[in-house]
């Protein structure tokens, strides 16, 4: 997706991190699993270079201004989701952002957003997608009865968490599964899979071909 870098810091060009914006809405778990994933090396010459939420109490805003990143409240206030869409990708642009995670951002993006930086937003939904997009996606596996549900990143295209899927994870159920134990579990394995995904991205192992999500190198370790 992104042009290779070099990856030694003292070569003659200067290696160029990609600069990731996270939108949020709450508490932030999956954008801080991505901040570590960055801050570890697991994502690859990278860096997050703003959070931004629509919601001004987000307990996430916190959690990442306590860890030095750049954070910035763009509300609705009443405005129409293109409206609110523009000054996001304004606030996006003048911080260089080059790839957007969503990570529980609770909005749909306008078709505007989605243009702007087409299969270069990405999204965490914790079901095994096309099964159970929306809201509730924990209560609709416990009563659908699956054995097993999970959690896939994607990139977001105009429909409700439609996109075409860069990885899944699966979670079985177990007996005696409340919405809380199952959501509990499936976040563990969210915390990991976003930065997995995230990786693939960044050092652009994978491409797009139509719905699809394909290796560049089909002798890549999925
Ligand atoms: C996660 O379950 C994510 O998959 C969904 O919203 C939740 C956000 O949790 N889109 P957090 O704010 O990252 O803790």
């Amino acid at each position: 997706m992104f042009a290779a870098r070099p990856a030694n810091p003292n070569s003659v060009l200067h290696q160029v991190n990609t600069k990731i914006g996270i939108l949020i809405s709450g508490r932030g778990s999956n954008m801080l699993a991505l901040a570590d994933a960055v801050d570890d090396g697991r994502i690859p010459n990278a860096e997050i270079a703003l959070v931004v939420s629509d919601k001004s109490q987000a307990a996430g805003l916190k959690h990442a201004a306590a860890r030095g990143l750049k954070t910035q409240v763009v509300e609705r206030r009443g405005r129409s989701r293109e409206e609110h869409d523009r000054e996001i990708i304004a606030a996006l642009r003048e911080a260089g952002v080059e790839l957007v995670c969503l990570a529980g951002y609770m909005r749909l993006l306008s078709d505007y957003f989605v243009e702007a930086y087409r299969n270069r937003i990405l999204n965490i939904h914790p079901s095994l997608l096309p099964a159970f997009p929306g809201l509730e996606p924990h209560r609709q596996a416990l009563d659908a009865g699956v054995a097993a549900s999970g959690c896939t990143v994607h990139f977001v295209d105009e429909t409700l968490d439609g996109g075409p899927i860069i990885a899944q994870r699966t979670v079985p159920l177990l007996p005696g599964d409340t919405e809380e134990s199952l959501q509990a579990r499936i976040l563990e394995q969210e915390h990991q899979l976003y930065a997995e995904a995230v990786e693939l991205v960044v050092t652009g192992k994978i491409q797009v071909v139509g719905q699809r999500v394909l290796r560049k190198n089909p002798e890549d370790d999925y």
